[in-house]
């Protein structure tokens, strides 16, 4: 693996799993393997769980860590080439991620969409260009159009809360369903959930109104029910998520209360587990209720973001970096 920016960038996710696992069991079991290496983290964009896991999966692994706001504390950065640099951005990419690979041997990067033209979120402006300038591996740590690291917690998770599926020898059955959120969210854990559970030995169903079909390409040969509670029928896991218009790209069509996930929408499930990668808000997306309910599995979900972070720095530095 010489960068992870994809849930794809994981060759065998099964076998990745189990090893997340055993890190879970065993945290500090490769606690030399980072020594002497330095793991630069790059903030475009706010972050609780994907600073501080990261930081800990890396530390455990004996590496030092160096986080940079790059809005806030450092030069705003140009991604475009040939421009005459005489406005507010004082630092070119090109410069940048060429010297930001002189003081860390992996660099992460946080860089969400606009929401404004989906073309330009499509074409991964800033991920691609730390990929393509710097001299060290890339993690992606949420970019405009995915969250792989997120992607391969909530794999980790599912295998955990799934194992009576396993004994009774079926596929457990998992859904993605939209919930309201006031404001215009981005694609990028949807699409990864989506992508990650399309590899897995799961029965994915997606739920959503009206105008908020994910991108095709993506859910391309999945299962997508209009009606939410007929989704949920059945349903061993509930993946709740917000995310704004695909087709009518980052608008908010919807604020329905009737998608929120309450204790009652829960009751037809299959004991269903509840999983949101967070943060969530209260009685908007997911009922307080929920979320204090035993069905709730949104902290162990946020802890297990330490051993899929800890997985990929370590294939990382094995890979001689
Ligand atoms: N789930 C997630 O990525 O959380 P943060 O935005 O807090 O990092």
């Amino acid at each position: 693996m010489k960068n992870y920016l994809a849930i794809t960038d994981i060759p065998d996710l099964d076998l990745a799993i189990k090893e997340a696992l055993n890190l879970k069991k065993d945290p500090l079991a490769f606690a030399k393997i980072g020594n002497g290496k330095t793991l630069g983290l790059l903030f475009f964009n706010s972050s609780l769980r994907t600073r501080l896991s990261t930081e800990k999966a890396a530390k455990n692994l004996g590496m030092e860590v160096m986080t940079l706001n790059v809005n806030s504390d450092s030069w705003q950065l140009e991604f475009e080439d040939g421009v005459v640099m005489d406005g507010t951005k004082a630092e070119h990419i090109r410069e940048a991620a060429q010297v930001l690979s002189q003081y860390c041997d992996i660099l992460a990067v946080r860089a969400f969409p606009g929401l404004l033209d989906k073309q330009k979120d499509e074409a991964e402006i800033v991920l691609s260009a730390f990929a393509k300038y710097a001299s060290v591996p890339i993690v992606n740590l949420e970019s405009s159009t995915a969250h792989p690291l997120q992607g391969f917690t909530d794999a980790i998770t599912i295998h955990e809360l799934t194992q009576k599926c396993r004994q009774e020898g079926r596929k457990p059955n998992v859904v993605l369903s939209w919930a309201p959120h006031p404001k215009a969210l981005p694609h990028a854990v949807a699409n990864s959930f989506v992508k990650t559970m399309l590899q897995s030995a799961v029965s994915l169903t997606i739920t959503h109104p009206e105008g908020y079909d994910l991108d095709p390409k993506i859910t391309k040969g999945s299962n997508v029910v209009k009606d939410q509670d007929t989704a949920f029928a059945k349903a061993d896991i509930v993946y709740i998520k917000n995310w704004s218009s695909y087709s009518s790209y980052g608008q908010v069509l919807s604020q329905d209360p009737s998608w929120t996930i309450t204790p009652e929408k829960l009751q037809f499930t299959n004991q269903a587990k509840v999983m949101h990668c967070l943060p969530v808000r209260r009685n908007v997306v997911i009922a307080g209720d929920v979320l204090d309910s035993d069905a709730s599995a949104v902290i162990q979900q946020a802890g297990n973001r330490t051993w899929a972070a800890q997985w990929v720095l370590k294939k990382l530095l094995e890979n001689g970096n």
